[in-house]
Protein backbone atom coordinates (compact mmCIF):
# COMPACT_ATOMS: atom_id res chain seq x y z
CA UNK A 1 0.00 0.00 0.00
CA UNK A 2 1.56 3.41 -0.89
CA UNK A 3 1.72 5.92 2.03
CA UNK A 4 1.46 9.63 1.54
CA UNK A 5 1.95 11.92 4.16
CA UNK A 6 -0.31 15.32 3.35
CA UNK A 7 -0.30 18.41 5.43
CA UNK A 8 -3.05 20.00 5.65
CA UNK A 9 -4.10 23.87 6.19
CA UNK A 10 -7.90 24.28 7.13
CA UNK A 11 -7.55 27.63 7.11
CA UNK A 12 -10.49 30.07 8.68
CA UNK A 13 -14.04 30.84 8.39
CA UNK A 14 -15.43 27.58 6.40
CA UNK A 15 -11.99 26.35 5.52
CA UNK A 16 -12.10 23.74 7.96
CA UNK A 17 -15.98 22.61 7.42
CA UNK A 18 -15.14 22.05 3.97
CA UNK A 19 -11.31 20.48 4.09
CA UNK A 20 -13.06 17.90 6.10
CA UNK A 21 -15.21 16.73 3.31
CA UNK A 22 -12.32 16.79 1.46
CA UNK A 23 -10.08 14.52 3.62
CA UNK A 24 -13.38 12.19 3.97
CA UNK A 25 -13.17 11.81 0.32
CA UNK A 26 -9.72 11.60 -0.18
CA UNK A 27 -9.43 9.04 2.50
CA UNK A 28 -12.18 6.90 0.83
CA UNK A 29 -10.30 7.32 -2.69
CA UNK A 30 -7.66 5.77 -0.72
CA UNK A 31 -9.23 2.81 0.69
CA UNK A 32 -10.78 2.00 -3.05
CA UNK A 33 -7.48 2.45 -5.14
CA UNK A 34 -5.02 1.20 -2.71
CA UNK A 35 -3.34 4.15 -0.62
CA UNK A 36 -2.97 5.52 2.82
CA UNK A 37 -2.98 9.31 3.74
CA UNK A 38 -1.29 10.23 6.60
CA UNK A 39 -2.37 14.12 7.11
CA UNK A 40 -0.75 16.30 8.64
CA UNK A 41 -2.46 19.02 10.24
CA UNK A 42 -1.15 22.54 10.42
CA UNK A 43 -3.07 25.79 12.52
CA UNK A 44 -1.95 28.78 10.46
CA UNK A 45 -4.62 31.48 10.02
CA UNK A 46 -6.64 34.16 11.71
CA UNK A 47 -6.59 32.19 15.22
CA UNK A 48 -3.37 31.48 14.86
CA UNK A 49 -2.40 35.16 13.89
CA UNK A 50 -4.04 36.47 16.59
CA UNK A 51 -3.16 34.11 19.40
CA UNK A 52 0.90 34.28 18.18
CA UNK A 53 1.43 37.00 16.26
CA UNK A 54 3.02 34.39 13.52
CA UNK A 55 1.32 34.25 10.01
CA UNK A 56 3.69 31.59 8.71
CA UNK A 57 7.02 31.26 9.60
CA UNK A 58 10.59 30.36 7.40
CA UNK A 59 10.52 26.94 9.67
CA UNK A 60 7.09 26.32 8.81
CA UNK A 61 7.45 26.74 4.72
CA UNK A 62 11.18 25.15 5.27
CA UNK A 63 9.21 21.93 6.99
CA UNK A 64 6.45 22.18 3.97
CA UNK A 65 8.87 21.99 1.13
CA UNK A 66 9.36 18.42 2.15
CA UNK A 67 6.21 17.39 0.56
CA UNK A 68 5.14 17.23 -2.68
CA UNK A 69 1.43 18.76 -2.47
CA UNK A 70 -0.26 20.64 0.54
CA UNK A 71 -4.32 20.66 0.91
CA UNK A 72 -5.39 24.18 1.59
CA UNK A 73 -9.10 25.31 2.80
CA UNK A 74 -9.31 28.89 2.54
CA UNK A 75 -8.30 32.00 4.66
CA UNK A 76 -9.95 35.49 5.21
CA UNK A 77 -11.27 36.82 8.58
CA UNK A 78 -13.09 40.18 9.51
CA UNK A 79 -11.08 40.71 12.54
CA UNK A 80 -7.86 41.36 10.33
CA UNK A 81 -7.52 43.56 7.99
CA UNK A 82 -7.60 42.54 4.27
CA UNK A 83 -4.83 41.59 2.69
CA UNK A 84 -2.50 40.46 5.75
CA UNK A 85 -3.46 36.99 5.84
CA UNK A 86 -3.52 36.83 2.12
CA UNK A 87 -0.43 38.11 1.55
CA UNK A 88 1.43 36.56 4.69
CA UNK A 89 0.14 33.03 3.95
CA UNK A 90 -1.60 32.40 0.84
CA UNK A 91 0.78 34.31 -1.54
CA UNK A 92 3.87 33.68 0.53
CA UNK A 93 3.17 29.86 0.14
CA UNK A 94 2.70 29.88 -3.83
CA UNK A 95 5.74 32.28 -4.31
CA UNK A 96 7.92 30.62 -1.45
CA UNK A 97 6.99 27.52 -3.49
CA UNK A 98 7.66 28.99 -6.53
CA UNK A 99 4.33 27.80 -7.50
CA UNK A 100 4.19 29.51 -11.06
CA UNK A 101 0.96 27.76 -12.46
CA UNK A 102 -2.21 28.60 -11.42
CA UNK A 103 -4.21 25.95 -12.78
CA UNK A 104 -8.28 26.48 -13.04
CA UNK A 105 -10.41 24.36 -14.92
CA UNK A 106 -13.20 25.85 -16.22
CA UNK A 107 -15.86 23.02 -17.33
CA UNK A 108 -19.52 22.91 -16.42
CA UNK A 109 -20.43 19.38 -15.08
CA UNK A 110 -23.02 17.60 -15.94
CA UNK A 111 -26.61 18.36 -14.26
CA UNK A 112 -25.30 21.98 -13.07
CA UNK A 113 -27.15 24.87 -13.92
CA UNK A 114 -24.97 27.46 -15.58
CA UNK A 115 -26.65 31.44 -15.74
CA UNK A 116 -25.48 31.15 -19.61
CA UNK A 117 -28.53 30.54 -21.82
CA UNK A 118 -28.25 27.50 -24.02
CA UNK A 119 -24.97 26.65 -22.89
CA UNK A 120 -24.36 22.91 -21.77
CA UNK A 121 -21.71 20.93 -20.61
CA UNK A 122 -19.98 20.32 -24.03
CA UNK A 123 -19.92 24.60 -24.24
CA UNK A 124 -18.17 25.02 -21.04
CA UNK A 125 -14.66 22.95 -20.55
CA UNK A 126 -11.51 24.64 -21.11
CA UNK A 127 -8.38 25.91 -18.70
CA UNK A 128 -7.25 28.49 -17.63
CA UNK A 129 -3.18 28.85 -16.69
CA UNK A 130 -2.90 31.70 -14.73
CA UNK A 131 0.96 32.86 -13.82
CA UNK A 132 1.49 32.70 -9.91
CA UNK A 133 3.94 34.48 -9.32
CA UNK A 134 4.70 38.15 -11.43
CA UNK A 135 2.84 40.27 -12.93
CA UNK A 136 1.38 42.96 -10.49
CA UNK A 137 1.35 40.38 -7.29
CA UNK A 138 5.03 41.17 -6.57
CA UNK A 139 3.65 43.66 -4.26
CA UNK A 140 5.77 46.51 -4.37
CA UNK A 141 4.67 49.96 -4.57
CA UNK A 142 4.08 52.89 -2.50
CA UNK A 143 3.21 56.70 -1.39
CA UNK A 144 4.43 59.58 -1.42
CA UNK A 145 3.38 63.00 -0.94
CA UNK A 146 3.97 66.12 -2.55
CA UNK A 147 8.31 66.79 -3.22
CA UNK A 148 11.12 63.92 -3.63
CA UNK A 149 11.62 61.31 -1.37
CA UNK A 150 13.63 57.73 -2.15
CA UNK A 151 12.75 54.50 -1.97
CA UNK A 152 14.31 51.04 -2.68
CA UNK A 153 11.67 48.30 -3.68
CA UNK A 154 12.93 44.48 -3.93
CA UNK A 155 11.68 41.29 -5.76
CA UNK A 156 13.08 38.15 -4.62
CA UNK A 157 12.62 35.11 -6.09
CA UNK A 158 13.96 31.30 -6.93
CA UNK A 159 15.01 32.43 -9.93
CA UNK A 160 16.12 35.80 -10.06
CA UNK A 161 16.05 39.23 -7.81
CA UNK A 162 15.02 42.80 -8.99
CA UNK A 163 15.97 46.22 -7.29
CA UNK A 164 14.57 49.11 -8.13
CA UNK A 165 15.98 52.06 -6.27
CA UNK A 166 13.39 55.03 -7.11
CA UNK A 167 14.40 58.96 -6.93
CA UNK A 168 10.54 60.32 -6.66
CA UNK A 169 10.09 64.05 -7.74
CA UNK A 170 6.43 64.53 -7.29
CA UNK A 171 4.06 68.45 -7.45
CA UNK A 172 1.00 65.94 -6.84
CA UNK A 173 -0.16 66.10 -3.38
CA UNK A 174 0.29 62.74 -3.05
CA UNK A 175 0.49 59.30 -5.17
CA UNK A 176 -0.37 55.87 -4.39
CA UNK A 177 1.72 53.56 -7.37
CA UNK A 178 2.24 50.09 -7.69
CA UNK A 179 4.93 48.07 -9.97
CA UNK A 180 4.17 45.05 -12.22
CA UNK A 181 7.33 42.89 -13.29
CA UNK A 182 7.60 40.13 -15.42
CA UNK A 183 10.59 38.09 -16.37
CA UNK A 184 11.70 36.38 -19.45
CA UNK A 185 12.17 33.47 -17.16
CA UNK A 186 8.67 33.75 -15.28
CA UNK A 187 6.65 34.56 -18.59
CA UNK A 188 8.56 31.65 -20.47
CA UNK A 189 7.78 29.07 -18.37
CA UNK A 190 4.02 29.50 -17.88
CA UNK A 191 3.14 29.65 -21.38
CA UNK A 192 5.36 26.47 -22.31
CA UNK A 193 3.39 24.51 -19.60
CA UNK A 194 0.25 26.02 -21.29
CA UNK A 195 1.49 24.56 -24.84
CA UNK A 196 2.44 21.56 -23.66
CA UNK A 197 -1.40 20.96 -22.45
CA UNK A 198 -2.57 22.56 -25.50
CA UNK A 199 -0.83 19.72 -26.85
CA UNK A 200 -1.98 17.29 -24.80
CA UNK A 201 -5.62 18.52 -25.62
CA UNK A 202 -7.45 20.57 -27.92
CA UNK A 203 -4.56 22.02 -29.57
CA UNK A 204 -5.96 25.46 -28.87
CA UNK A 205 -4.16 28.11 -26.84
CA UNK A 206 -5.89 31.43 -26.12
CA UNK A 207 -3.28 34.69 -24.35
CA UNK A 208 -4.66 36.83 -22.18
CA UNK A 209 -3.36 40.50 -22.16
CA UNK A 210 -3.85 44.47 -22.46
CA UNK A 211 -0.65 44.86 -24.83
CA UNK A 212 -2.88 47.83 -25.96
CA UNK A 213 -2.34 49.95 -22.91
CA UNK A 214 0.04 48.27 -21.31
CA UNK A 215 2.59 47.53 -23.94
CA UNK A 216 5.71 47.15 -21.75
CA UNK A 217 4.86 44.33 -19.74
CA UNK A 218 2.13 42.96 -22.08
CA UNK A 219 4.27 43.64 -25.45
CA UNK A 220 7.01 41.73 -23.39
CA UNK A 221 4.78 39.00 -22.61
CA UNK A 222 2.95 38.60 -26.37
CA UNK A 223 7.00 38.36 -27.80
CA UNK A 224 7.46 35.16 -25.55
CA UNK A 225 4.26 33.67 -26.16
CA UNK A 226 5.26 34.59 -30.59
CA UNK A 227 8.68 32.98 -29.44
CA UNK A 228 7.44 29.77 -27.75
CA UNK A 229 4.67 29.46 -30.06
CA UNK A 230 7.28 28.61 -32.90
CA UNK A 231 8.12 25.23 -31.27
CA UNK A 232 4.45 24.31 -30.96
CA UNK A 233 3.20 24.25 -34.57
CA UNK A 234 0.57 21.94 -34.57
CA UNK A 235 -1.39 24.82 -31.63
CA UNK A 236 -3.52 26.88 -33.05
CA UNK A 237 -3.21 30.85 -31.01
CA UNK A 238 -4.68 33.59 -30.59
CA UNK A 239 -4.45 36.84 -28.63
CA UNK A 240 -7.12 38.45 -26.45
CA UNK A 241 -7.29 41.41 -24.40
CA UNK A 242 -8.51 40.84 -21.22
CA UNK A 243 -11.89 42.79 -21.62
CA UNK A 244 -13.06 41.25 -24.74
CA UNK A 245 -12.20 37.85 -23.39
CA UNK A 246 -14.59 38.29 -20.65
CA UNK A 247 -16.94 39.14 -22.94
CA UNK A 248 -16.21 36.07 -25.08
CA UNK A 249 -16.73 33.90 -21.88
CA UNK A 250 -20.21 34.88 -21.83
CA UNK A 251 -20.98 34.73 -25.59
CA UNK A 252 -18.60 31.87 -26.82
CA UNK A 253 -17.14 29.97 -24.07
CA UNK A 254 -16.95 27.18 -26.79
CA UNK A 255 -14.27 28.74 -28.46
CA UNK A 256 -11.73 28.07 -25.41
CA UNK A 257 -9.60 25.21 -24.68
CA UNK A 258 -6.14 26.36 -22.54
CA UNK A 259 -6.22 29.60 -21.93
CA UNK A 260 -2.97 31.39 -20.83
CA UNK A 261 -2.78 34.45 -18.51
CA UNK A 262 -0.51 36.81 -16.54
CA UNK A 263 -1.19 37.21 -12.88
CA UNK A 264 -4.07 39.59 -12.21
CA UNK A 265 -5.98 39.02 -15.67
CA UNK A 266 -6.04 35.03 -14.73
CA UNK A 267 -7.26 36.10 -11.04
CA UNK A 268 -10.05 38.03 -12.58
CA UNK A 269 -11.24 35.96 -15.57
CA UNK A 270 -11.65 32.88 -13.45
CA UNK A 271 -13.73 34.49 -11.23
CA UNK A 272 -15.87 34.96 -14.07
CA UNK A 273 -14.93 31.44 -15.00
CA UNK A 274 -16.39 29.72 -11.72
CA UNK A 275 -19.40 31.63 -12.37
CA UNK A 276 -20.13 30.07 -15.86
CA UNK A 277 -19.37 26.91 -14.26
CA UNK A 278 -21.83 26.96 -11.64
CA UNK A 279 -20.81 29.27 -9.15
CA UNK A 280 -17.69 29.62 -6.68
CA UNK A 281 -18.67 26.49 -4.73
CA UNK A 282 -18.03 24.40 -7.88
CA UNK A 283 -14.19 26.10 -8.90
CA UNK A 284 -11.35 24.12 -7.72
CA UNK A 285 -7.46 25.66 -8.21
CA UNK A 286 -4.33 23.94 -8.06
CA UNK A 287 -1.15 26.35 -7.75
CA UNK A 288 1.45 23.95 -9.41
CA UNK A 289 5.30 23.82 -8.79
CA UNK A 290 5.88 20.68 -11.10
CA UNK A 291 9.21 20.43 -9.59
CA UNK A 292 8.50 21.34 -6.17
CA UNK A 293 5.70 21.75 -3.59
CA UNK A 294 2.43 22.41 -4.93
CA UNK A 295 -0.81 23.39 -2.80
CA UNK A 296 -4.72 22.72 -4.14
CA UNK A 297 -7.52 24.74 -2.97
CA UNK A 298 -11.27 25.87 -4.08
CA UNK A 299 -11.12 29.18 -5.54
CA UNK A 300 -13.65 30.80 -3.12
CA UNK A 301 -12.85 32.51 0.34
CA UNK A 302 -13.34 31.75 3.78
CA UNK A 303 -17.00 33.21 3.39
CA UNK A 304 -16.81 33.67 7.56
CA UNK A 305 -20.62 34.22 7.37
CA UNK A 306 -21.26 31.05 6.82
CA UNK A 307 -18.68 29.17 9.51
CA UNK A 308 -19.40 26.55 11.80
CA UNK A 309 -23.29 26.15 9.93
CA UNK A 310 -22.34 22.95 7.75
CA UNK A 311 -24.24 24.77 4.88
CA UNK A 312 -21.82 25.47 2.47
CA UNK A 313 -20.89 23.51 -0.57
CA UNK A 314 -17.56 21.42 -0.04
CA UNK A 315 -17.41 20.30 -4.25
CA UNK A 316 -14.83 23.07 -4.83
CA UNK A 317 -12.79 21.95 -2.08
CA UNK A 318 -12.87 17.78 -2.75
CA UNK A 319 -12.79 18.47 -6.56
CA UNK A 320 -9.35 20.33 -5.53
CA UNK A 321 -8.45 17.20 -3.83
CA UNK A 322 -8.62 15.12 -7.16
CA UNK A 323 -6.22 17.29 -8.45
CA UNK A 324 -3.82 17.02 -5.78
CA UNK A 325 -4.42 12.85 -6.17
CA UNK A 326 -3.56 14.00 -9.78
CA UNK A 327 -0.33 15.48 -9.20
CA UNK A 328 0.39 12.58 -6.35
CA UNK A 329 0.37 10.43 -10.19
CA UNK A 330 -3.20 8.95 -8.74
CA UNK A 331 -4.60 9.28 -11.97
CA UNK A 332 -7.60 6.65 -11.40
CA UNK A 333 -8.35 8.03 -7.81
CA UNK A 334 -8.42 11.36 -9.42
CA UNK A 335 -10.85 10.71 -11.91
CA UNK A 336 -13.14 8.61 -9.62
CA UNK A 337 -13.36 11.92 -7.66
CA UNK A 338 -14.31 13.62 -10.15
CA UNK A 339 -16.85 10.99 -11.31
CA UNK A 340 -18.26 10.89 -8.22
CA UNK A 341 -19.02 14.78 -8.18
CA UNK A 342 -20.73 14.55 -11.06
CA UNK A 343 -22.40 11.64 -10.18
CA UNK A 344 -23.73 13.37 -6.79
CA UNK A 345 -24.87 16.49 -8.99
CA UNK A 346 -26.53 14.04 -11.65
CA UNK A 347 -28.48 12.10 -9.19
CA UNK A 348 -29.39 15.69 -7.74
CA UNK A 349 -30.50 14.43 -4.28
CA UNK A 350 -27.96 15.26 -1.80
CA UNK A 351 -27.27 19.21 -2.76
CA UNK A 352 -26.25 22.50 -0.75
CA UNK A 353 -28.59 25.41 -0.79
CA UNK A 354 -26.55 27.48 -3.78
CA UNK A 355 -27.41 24.00 -5.67
CA UNK A 356 -31.10 24.52 -5.01
CA UNK A 357 -30.87 21.68 -2.08
CA UNK A 358 -30.67 22.03 1.61
CA UNK A 359 -28.28 19.05 2.26
CA UNK A 360 -25.74 19.98 4.85
CA UNK A 361 -21.90 20.24 3.92
CA UNK A 362 -21.17 16.72 5.34
CA UNK A 363 -23.97 14.97 3.79
CA UNK A 364 -22.64 15.80 0.42
CA UNK A 365 -18.88 15.25 1.50
CA UNK A 366 -20.47 11.66 3.00
CA UNK A 367 -22.64 11.36 -0.53
CA UNK A 368 -19.49 11.42 -2.89
CA UNK A 369 -17.56 9.30 -1.00
CA UNK A 370 -19.87 6.84 -1.28
CA UNK A 371 -19.91 7.24 -4.65
CA UNK A 372 -16.15 7.12 -5.00
CA UNK A 373 -16.26 3.67 -3.68
CA UNK A 374 -19.03 3.06 -6.47
CA UNK A 375 -17.85 3.81 -9.51
C1 LIG B 1 -7.47 33.85 -5.62
C2 LIG B 1 -7.68 34.91 -4.59
C3 LIG B 1 -6.31 35.43 -4.16
C4 LIG B 1 -5.65 36.01 -5.38
C5 LIG B 1 -6.34 36.44 -3.00
C6 LIG B 1 -7.09 35.91 -1.82
C7 LIG B 1 -4.96 36.88 -2.62
O1 LIG B 1 -8.49 35.92 -5.07
O2 LIG B 1 -6.87 32.82 -5.28
O3 LIG B 1 -7.91 34.04 -6.76
O4 LIG B 1 -5.87 37.19 -5.70
O5 LIG B 1 -4.90 35.28 -6.02
MN1 LIG C 1 -9.30 35.53 -7.08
Amino acid sequence: MTQYKIPVIPGDGIGPEIIREGRKVLDTAGERFGFDIEWVEYPHGADHYLKTGELISEDTLKELSQYKAIYFGAIGDERIKPGILEKGILLNIRFYFDEYVNLRPVKLLEGVWTPLKDKTARDIDFVVVRENTEDFYIGIGGRAKKGKSKKTLEVMRNMYSVKFGLDIDSDSEEIGYQLGLISKEGTRRVIRYAFELANDRNKHLSSVDKANVLSDIYGFWREEFTSIAAEYPDVKTDFNFVDAITMWFVKNPEWFDIVVAPNMFGDIITDLGAMIQGGLGLAPGGNINPEGTSMFEPIHGSAPKYKGQNKVNPIATIWAGALLLDQLGEKDASSAIVKAIEHNIVNGEVKTYDMGGESKTSDVGSDIARLVKEI
